[in-house]
């Protein structure tokens, strides 16, 4: 039975019910719209709104919903138009008078409202554990590797000596502000919608800070029509995921190059790896790959949020509704990816005679080829710049590398050279000398993974 029977005078078309209701997904807030019922149910009592004996029954048999949900005894009806109907309904069903009286100065519009700021609420503190998660492996990984040398690249061409632990910083520090990311925007969305009523608040006299104050937010929503009608938390929720994504999803297209053989510089585990049907050599990284995937389906949640909302006029529209698959989408997505990467890249081996044999070709010292002629020469180094290009174009030639011509080639093409260059392009000193603050430097990686994990304790 519907909830306006009163005005209507048929039920509604069991395929429009369908289309029109929200249970199928809103029915994972059932603990949410009870705790927010029984809040609601001890400030009409407190209030003298209802009587101290039907909010004390009231909040009873929430509890009691609530653990028959739970345990299983009370299977929530997939008819139901949503789960602020199905939940009101059973406690009329089961109290008389005293349950319909839960609605008081109330209406669905501020109570979905509530609902999803608090599944939201719990749904952040997950995510950001989980990333939290992510970003401490990562720093044990880096302080493994805090001397591995690698080439770092750009264009995804050899370009300069970087430690694999330096590397993996990098991610660590992308996922702290994911993890800020989250945590500002559950802060600017912790605000008591109840109370708003429909859109114009209500006669009643509640006391909303007290409502506010029983669920944990911050202060009660200041203006009615805003209260109920914003979204903006599900679109910043969004926003963050998905930039939380784009991260996943750049370490995982790492993750995919580095595990080919034309890299070779990790192996998968063999339990975050998958076979091939037919060829029986194949050890693919699915795993990341499927992150990388998601992050689309993830973006696309944020583009519907956005564009749910954009066009709609003060206050609740039915549009609205559209905000709960997006946004639990995007948040059981991410969850979901983190699941298995975090020991994916536990468990990942890290091959580092094949990062130090790619860092060996490449030319990736050739900064610090002109850098010594700089340093130690006196050569502007513009022209320290030009004379190492053509000592590059030489070793190309011959198929060698500048740690292997010799001498004399070197003082061929500027005199200036002599035997401490060898010294000068040596990849590990090279990297050794990268001390400057955000460097690459093994000294570097070791400070940088303990200032993060000790930022992981207390964000
Ligand atoms: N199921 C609805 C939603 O998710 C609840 C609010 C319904 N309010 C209304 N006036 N139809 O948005």
């Amino acid at each position: 039975m519907k909830l306006w029977k009163g005005r209507f005078e048929k039920e509604a078309d069991p395929k429009t019910n369908d289309f029109n209701s929200s249970i199928s997904f809103d029915s994972r807030m059932f603990k949410e719209d009870i705790e927010g019922s029984i809040a609601h149910a001890t400030m009409l009592g407190a209030q003298g709104i209802i009587s101290a004996d039907d909010a004390e029954k009231l909040i009873n048999e929430l509890k009691k919903v609530r653990e028959d949900i739970e345990s299983g005894a009370l299977l929530i009806d997939p008819d139901a138009e949503d789960i602020h109907t199905f939940v009101e309904g059973e406690l009329t069903k089961r109290l008389g008078d005293a349950g319909k009286r839960i609605h008081t100065a109330r209406s669905r519009n501020d109570q979905v409202a509530l609902d999803i700021r608090l599944t939201l609420r719990k749904e952040c503190d997950a995510l950001v554990s989980q990333i939290k998660e992510l970003a401490s492996v990562l720093c044990k990984k880096a302080k493994e590797h805090y001397d591995t040398v690698m080439p770092g690249y750009t264009h995804l061409q050899r370009a300069q000596p970087i430690t694999f632990g330096h590397h993996l910083l990098a991610y660590a520090e992308m996922l702290l502000r994911d993890v800020e990311r989250i945590k500002d925007a559950k802060e600017r969305m912790n605000y008591c919608p109840l109370g708003s009523g429909a859109l114009a608040g209500t006669t009643y006299p509640l006391d909303r800070n007290m409502t506010a104050s029983l669920l944990g937010f911050t202060a009660p929503t200041a203006n009615s029509l805003d209260g109920v009608a914003d979204r903006d938390f599900c679109a910043e929720i969004a926003f963050a995921v998905s930039l939380c994504m784009v991260h996943l999803s750049r370490l995982s297209e790492e993750i995919i190059l580095w595990s080919s053989w034309e890299y070779k510089f990790i192996e998968l585990d063999d339990a975050f790896s998958t076979g091939s049907s037919i060829m029986p050599q194949k050890k693919n990284p699915d795993l990341a790959e499927l992150v990388r995937g998601k992050s689309g389906r993830v973006f696309g949640d944020l583009m519907a949020l956005l564009t749910m909302m954009k066009g709609l006029p003060l206050a609740y529209n039915k549009d609205m509704q559209e905000d709960k698959e997006a946004i639990f989408d995007a948040v059981d997505t991410l969850k979901m990816c983190l699941t298995p990467f975090v020991p994916m890249v536990d468990t990942m081996r890290v091959i580092k005679e094949n990062m130090r044999n790619a860092a060996a070709k490449g030319f990736i010292n050739a900064t610090d080829c002109a850098d010594y002629l700089v340093s130690h020469k006196g050569l502007p180094f513009r022209d320290a710049y030009k004379i190492t290009g053509e000592l590059v174009a030489l070793c190309i030639n011959k198929g060698i590398t500048l740690e292997t011509l010799p001498i004399e080639e070197y003082k061929n093409v500027c005199e200036d050279f002599d035997e401490g260059v060898y010294e000068a392009i040596n990849l590990e000193k090279c990297v050794r000398d990268r001390l400057v603050y955000g460097g690459p430097a093994p000294e570097n990686v070791l400070k940088e993974a303990k200032a993060i994990e000790e930022k992981l304790e207390i964000i």
